[in-house]
């Protein structure tokens, strides 16, 4: 019997198509959960599958590779879809691809599946990650391809004892790991509508009296929270907790999919939306002006290639070998206040620093010479001096 791997979060969905790939397709089934994160039990989903008849269900906590080498790159990057979205779903795609494809390689199957839609961007990222590493392999896609309503795929759950989740009133789409949460569906589709209060959870204000954090970093990686060395992933999860207790990292955008639609994307990610503000700050203290500005407009454009599912084209690539090169010197310490729903850098230092506090203060005891910037005006207005000796502006 031909073999694939399903790509399984122990959802509905995904149960659903368990089934549906050993009725359809007559192939055996071999299952491939992720921790990255999202707060699930993997010996329950492991067992969850096994009760379904699957061949071999894999758990794996990918939690630090995930954090290695996805979201410290992004972090590189300052990368923000659209300046606002942290990427977090997007970035777990090629991981989740890349497993897809190893473990279909171990067992010889011939085949890979997932449980996304045919109108998001996941089906584009993980298709394009499976094939960018393994181009043989066959891809399917249950829930692209059956065409149940809603009530038929619970009766078809029903049918095959596939256990339904007592919670399934829950009407929104949701997508969670280290990096954030994603939340779609359900009141959301209506743009004009706030979103209801219950549906945060991580961002859930729970804390208002101000306080004070430092963030540290070498070459771009945090390192340090509150001057005690952490892992990137302590760090993470730890800030997830401190700074959502404020309400910060909420994100209400509407965001412009690759399949063309124009969707309403809530978010929750306040370790992302620090880390990324503390990064920039750390980054302005320390680049030249010319290296600031210029990776600014190659950030725009890795944030569109990592969001399209493009994570291991050979731009991308490329793009990450410049953004690796300029974080040499990004290695220093950012003080942030936090209050409810927001948070403000209110200090930041550097041993590579180029802040000359000389040649900056308007206070007595200047270093900078103000006789040679009328030298430096005269030639950099050269060209605009001899244009407009030619004819006057009207
Ligand atoms: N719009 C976001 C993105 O494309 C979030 C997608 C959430 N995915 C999900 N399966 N619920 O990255």
């Amino acid at each position: 019997m031909e073999k694939v791997v399903l790509a399984y979060s122990g959802g509905l969905d995904t149960s659903v198509a368990i089934k549906w790939l050993m009725q359809k397709y007559s192939l055996s089934v071999i299952t491939l959960t992720v921790d990255i994160g999202q707060g699930i039990n993997l010996n329950e989903v492991k067992k969850k599958a096994e009760d379904l008849g699957v061949e071999k269900a894999y758990v794996l906590d990918l939690k630090d590779e995930f954090v290695k080498n996805y979201v410290i790159p992004a972090i590189k990057a300052n990368a923000m879809y659209e300046r606002v979205y942290p990427l977090a779903t997007a970035l777990s795609r090629p991981l989740i691809a890349k497993y897809l494809a190893k473990i279909a390689k171990e067992n010889g199957a011939k085949y890979v599946a997932h449980g996304c839609t045919g109108k998001g961007n996941d089906q584009v990222r993980i298709d394009l990650g499976v094939k960018a590493i393994a181009p043989d392999l066959e891809i399917i896609a249950p829930v692209r391809e059956w065409n149940f309503s809603r009530e038929e795929e619970m009766e078809y759950a029903v049918e095959n004892d596939i256990p339904i989740p007592v919670s399934k009133k829950n009407p929104f789409s949701i997508d969670e790991n280290l990096w954030g949460k994603s939340i779609e569906g359900g009141i959301l589709e209506d743009p004009w509508q706030e979103p209801p209060e219950e549906i945060f959870e991580v961002t859930k204000l729970r804390k208002e009296e101000p306080s004070y954090i430092e963030l540290s970093f070498e070459e771009g990686v945090p390192v340090a929270l509150n001057g005690i060395k952490k892992s990137p992933v302590e760090i993470i999860e730890e800030l997830n907790s401190t700074v959502g207790a404020y309400g910060i990292g909420r994100i209400d955008h509407i965001e412009n999919r690759l399949v063309g639609i124009k969707s309403r994307e809530i978010y929750e990610a306040p370790a992302a939306v620090l880390i990324i503000k503390a990064h920039e700050a750390i980054e302005s203290l320390v680049f030249p002006r010319e290296l600031l500005h210029f990776k600014r407009t190659l950030e725009d454009k890795y944030v569109e290639l990592v969001y399209y599912g493009l994570w291991f084209d050979p731009l991308r690539e490329a793009i990450q070998a410049f953004m690796d090169k300029t974080q040499e010197r990004v290695t220093g310490k950012v003080r942030i206040k936090l209050q409810p729903w927001n948070f403000s850098i209110v200090g930041r230092e550097s041993p590579y620093s180029l802040y000359d506090h000389g040649l900056a203060t308007y206070d007595k005891g200047s270093t900078f010479s103000t006789e040679s910037a009328i030298g430096f005006i005269q030639l950099f207005g050269l060209p605009n001096y001899l244009y407009a000796k030619k004819g006057p502006k009207s």
